[in-house]
């Protein structure tokens, strides 16, 4: 028996999630529950990364403290993580008593081995707001081609890249202030003290090959040493003996899974020292995204290595999601949350989709949802279900529910559990699209079998009772072995057969012998079908996320300003802003935060669809002025067309206030 740790990156606790980020953890899941279908011990830990300045400052934002932010996230992670089947063993969070301890070791072995420097240097500060600012939260013009509100660190308009200090009229995104230079003392950890362990462990099969490549130009390029520290004020863990200083986010989000697994241990009693030490036998997988592959391979091994921990077995990333063929995007609905997807459809059909789409390598996948419906459709409803409803109504209506001591075609069922192996090492290696493809063959067969043999025909003739027994039987053990090569994939689709054949939890090795003389339950439907109706409503439930997102800030409104991304004089003169009278509002069946509203612009009526449900009684609207954006593009959305925007600010929910200009305003009246 194998011994695993698996891993899936420690998602940042100041946001929610997407179906982005569901791509890695379904395919690490589905690792995980493989391997422990196979019999090893595997141990699947994840934790919110919890540290950082942004987090810091979306609760400054919301005027509350950190943890409680990060609590209400974790918990929210959470729930969308247990709604899509992601079956963690534990999960935790960095901002924990073992990652403070961990963390401070890992400092102390390295600092002690002569890894770490400190040494003074300058950095951008915000007088205002009494901090230090990373570069993304300083923005000006950019030096070389003069695009206003460019990041601290590159230009988006002409690519170039720079130092903060070279900004043209910089200014601090959290106060707007003028940032001015200030010297500080920071800790490093030096890097390239590992280049010899990490060339020959980069090249020593822990990395994708394309990974592995990767890693030789940044070899190439010099391994710099890496800035560890931050100033107060930092919402993380402070440097033992260095009041004021803290670890840099990064560097104790990785050890939150050694913490996570630490915590895990002392819950379970298990020996953490026995998966951690440097002799450790057992195995260390981290799945990651490809953009965070210089953390996990270049700095996380050499932390461990100069601290005296094992180093990962393997670490393997994976591309990013594009829905149908383009980046995700909140304006077209394509920038679609967990939560979102699990109030419309099944986790499993993205669960499958996924798996039909993943390979071993780092390439992006796409949800194309057209394709997703057929797909889906075809494969599970049409394919693989059908097996099982096709002999299910025989086997409980002639036979009581018993099925046969003996198969009708052993042969057959051989072939099926034969595979295996084949599917086990597909699944093995990562190649969950290989298994998908074998699977969806073997669904085939069955099927054809079940067309040849005519079940319905031989059930109308007399004398051929056994006969239709055992095809039916036959039948329903193809659909079981077909169901343990699913089940990594379809826990919740598994779990619903396991109740139907009256089994306990399939394992692997069942698929090598069949089900016989053995009493089932009646047949329900495992799967329906999906609806496009629901992509669409999806789709629009995205779109109205993003309408209806609250400004959460309780920051004064000028500091609220700076925050935001800023647009250009131009750009807001663009904007045809009107009085308007509303004349109609109603409440639009379907929609949990919509109103449709018909307003007077002073002779030309339109309707507009308005996230304000929860803040306004319909009744209350009618009769009052607004201001509206009059020459916004019409949006075509699932309730109708709206031809403009209402506008009304405020922290959300029930608190959204419109806009009411004065009494004195006529509708149509412009505003300047
Ligand atoms: O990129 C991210 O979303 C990080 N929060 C991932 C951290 S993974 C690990 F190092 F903790
Ligand atoms: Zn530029």
């Amino acid at each position: 028996m194998r011994k695993i740790l698996v891993t899936s990156a420690l998602p940042y606790a100041n946001a929610p999630l997407h179906i982005g980020h569901i791509v890695e953890y379904t395919q690490t899941d589905i690792w995980a529950r493989f391997q422990k279908m196979r019999g090893n011990a595997c141990w699947y830990i994840c934790a919110d990364d919890a540290h950082g300045t942004p987090i810091m400052l979306h609760a400054r934002q919301k005027g509350i403290a950190p943890e409680e932010l990060i609590s209400a996230m974790s918990a929210e992670h959470q729930a969308d993580f247990r709604d899509f089947h992601i079956s963690f063993d534990n999960y935790h969070s960095t901002h924990s008593e073992e990652n403070r301890e961990l963390a401070g070791l890992i400092y102390e072995r390295n600092l002690a081995a002569g890894h770490i420097t400190s040494r003074k240097i300058v950095q951008a500060y915000d007088p205002e707001e009494k901090m230090f600012l990373p570069d993304r939260f300083i923005k000006g013009e950019c030096p070389k081609c003069g695009a206003a509100d460019q990041y601290g660190d590159n230009c988006e308009v002409c690519g170039a890249t720079y130092s903060p200090t070279e900004l043209k009229n910089s200014y601090s995104v959290v106060s707007g202030a003028k940032p001015v230079e200030k010297e500080t003392e920071h800790f490093f950890f030096k890097l390239a003290d590992f280049e010899d362990m990490l060339r020959k462990w980069t090249r020593g099969g822990h990395l994708q090959p394309e990974v592995a490549n990767k890693l030789d130009e940044w070899f190439e390029a010099g391994l710099r040493e890496w800035d560890i520290s931050r100033d107060a004020p930092y919402f993380g863990f402070e440097i033992p003996g260095h009041p004021g200083k803290y670890f840099y986010v990064w560097l104790d989000a990785p050890i939150g899974y050694m913490a996570s697994f630490k915590n895990f241990c002392e819950k379970r009693g298990l020996d953490f020292d026995e998966y951690w030490s440097e002799e450790s036998d057992t195995e260390l997988y981290h799945f990651i995204g490809k953009d965070i592959i210089y953390f996990h391979a270049l700095f996380w091994p050499a932390m461990l290595d100069g601290a005296g921990f094992r180093k990962p077995t393997t670490i393997h990333a994976h591309g990013f999601l594009t829905v149908d063929g383009q980046k995700m995007s909140k304006s077209r609905g394509s920038f679609i949350k967990a939560r979102t997807y699990l109030d419309n459809l099944d986790p499993e059909y993205l669960r499958y989709y996924f798996a039909a789409k993943l390979g071993s390598g780092v390439d992006d996948i796409d949800l194309n949802l057209e394709d997703f419906v057929q797909r889906v459709n075809a494969d599970l409803v049409g394919k693989v279900v059908n097996i099982a409803s096709r002999c299910a109504g025989f086997i409980s209506k002639r036979f009581d529910g018993r099925l046969s001591a003996k198969l009708a075609e052993p042969e057959l069922f051989k072939a099926f559990a034969d595979a295996r192996d084949t599917i086990a090492e597909h699944y093995e290696k990562r190649e969950f699209s290989r298994a998908v493809r074998k699977i969806m063959a073997l669904a085939d067969k069955a099927n054809q079998y079940i067309d040849e043999k005519q079940p319905w025909v031989v059930a109308k003739k007399e004398g051929r009772e056994q006969e239709l027994q055992d095809i039916c039987s036959t039948g329903i053990n193809l659909f079981r072995v077909l169901m343990v090569y699913l089940r990594p994939i379809l826990p919740g689709t598994a779990e619903k057969t396991e109740a139907f054949l009256r089994i306990a939890p399939l394992q692997w090795e069942d698929a090598a012998e069949p089900l016989l003389d053995h009493q089932i339950d009646k047949f329900k439907a495992l799967m329906t079908r999906v609806d496009p109706k629901k992509i669409q409503a999806m789709v629009e439930a995205s779109r109205e996320d993003m309408q209806a997102k609250p400004q959460k800030s309780t920051r004064p409104a000028s500091k609220q300003d700076a925050i935001a991304d800023t647009i250009a004089f131009d750009d807001f003169a663009k904007v045809d802003l009107r009085v308007a009278r509303i004349i109609k509002a109603e409440a639009v069946e379907g929609a949990d935060k919509l109103l449709a509203l018909t307003v007077d612009l002073g002779g030309e009526t339109r309707n507009i669809f308005a996230g304000i449900k929860a803040a306004y009684k319909p009744a209350e609207l009618e009769g009052r002025l607004t201001v509206v954006v009059a020459n916004l593009a019409p949006r075509k959305m699932r309730f109708g067309v709206s031809e403009g925007m209402v506008l009304a600010a405020g922290p959300g929910g029930k608190d959204i206030f419109l806009l009411d200009p004065d009494e004195g305003a006529e509708p149509g009246m412009k505003i300047k």
